[in-house]
């Protein structure tokens, strides 16, 4: 018997390797005010929303489920899907890709810096989707100490081109970043989107993400964001 389940591609997963889905929470009132002079490149970079105003206490285990079970559900079947390969970053020769992608459908684009920043810290931890020679999806992350107690994932950037949506792509890229981190000992995963961003709100919380905290004004043009999490273990 085998003793790890192969994705489609190239990853494997230990068998017994879980992580705990969380109830998917109701939108909380929580409003944490933008540091002032602070934009949200930076304030990514820092990581600074902290616990006082976390629900952790609040919720309740809902179920818990296998990494191998949950991309099982995402197995794609079809020559056509089979063919967008997912590969881990390799070198510079990458960066003009993942930024085109990236700058394409952000609302404030980031300086060049914040792109080396993840990618040149945690190469291993960004990955791109290719049909064939041609780039159309990335995922950047970052994992960290946080509080020096917790092994915190943070999923920074994420976009499939426009034409490829909608096919799991961008599923797909959050699940293997996720798996990544849980093989370095990741505690938990979190990200900022727009309260806005039906599409990604959907796909994480497909994947079991929940809202923790509202951060007020967070991004340049005034829109607020949600701060969502997964729970690793
Ligand atoms: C968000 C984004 C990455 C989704 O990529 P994708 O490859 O289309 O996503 P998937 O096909 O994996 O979709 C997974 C689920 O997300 C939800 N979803 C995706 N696009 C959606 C849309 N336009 N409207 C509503 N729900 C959507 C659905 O629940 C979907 O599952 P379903 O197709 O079975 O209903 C893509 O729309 C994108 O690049 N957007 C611009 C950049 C962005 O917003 N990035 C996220 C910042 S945090």
């Amino acid at each position: 018997m085998s003793t790890a389940v192969q994705e489609s591609e190239d990853v494997i997963i230990p068998n017994g390797v879980e992580y705990t889905e969380r109830k998917i929470g109701e939108l909380n009132d929580y409003i944490i005010p933008q540091e002032p002079g602070n934009s949200n490149e930076e304030n990514m970079i820092k990581n600074v929303y902290e616990s006082e105003h976390d629900l952790d206490d609040e919720r309740e285990d809902l179920k818990t489920e296998t990494i191998e079970s949950k991309l099982k559900k995402l197995e794609i079947d079809g020559d056509t899907e089979k063919r967008i390969r997912l590969k881990n970053y390799e070198n510079e020769k990458d960066m003009p890709e993942i930024m085109r992608l990236i700058t394409k459908d952000l609302s404030e684009p980031y300086s060049i810096y914040t792109y080396r920043y993840f990618i040149h810290n945690w190469p291993n931890l960004c990955f791109l989707a290719f049909d064939e020679d041609k780039c159309i999806g990335a995922i950047v992350c970052k994992l960290d100490w946080h509080k020096k107690i917790v092994h915190r994932g943070y999923i920074a950037m994420l976009a499939v081109d426009e034409d490829y949506r909608r096919r799991k792509i961008g599923s797909r890229l959050v699940i293997r970043a996720i798996q990544a981190m849980v093989l370095k000992g990741a505690d938990e995963i979190v990200l900022e989107t727009e309260v806005t961003n039906k599409s990604a709100l959907n796909l994480y919380e497909n994947l079991g993400f929940v809202r923790d905290k509202r951060l007020f004004r967070y991004y340049l043009n005034g829109i607020d964001a949600l701060r969502l999490k997964l729970w690793i273990r």
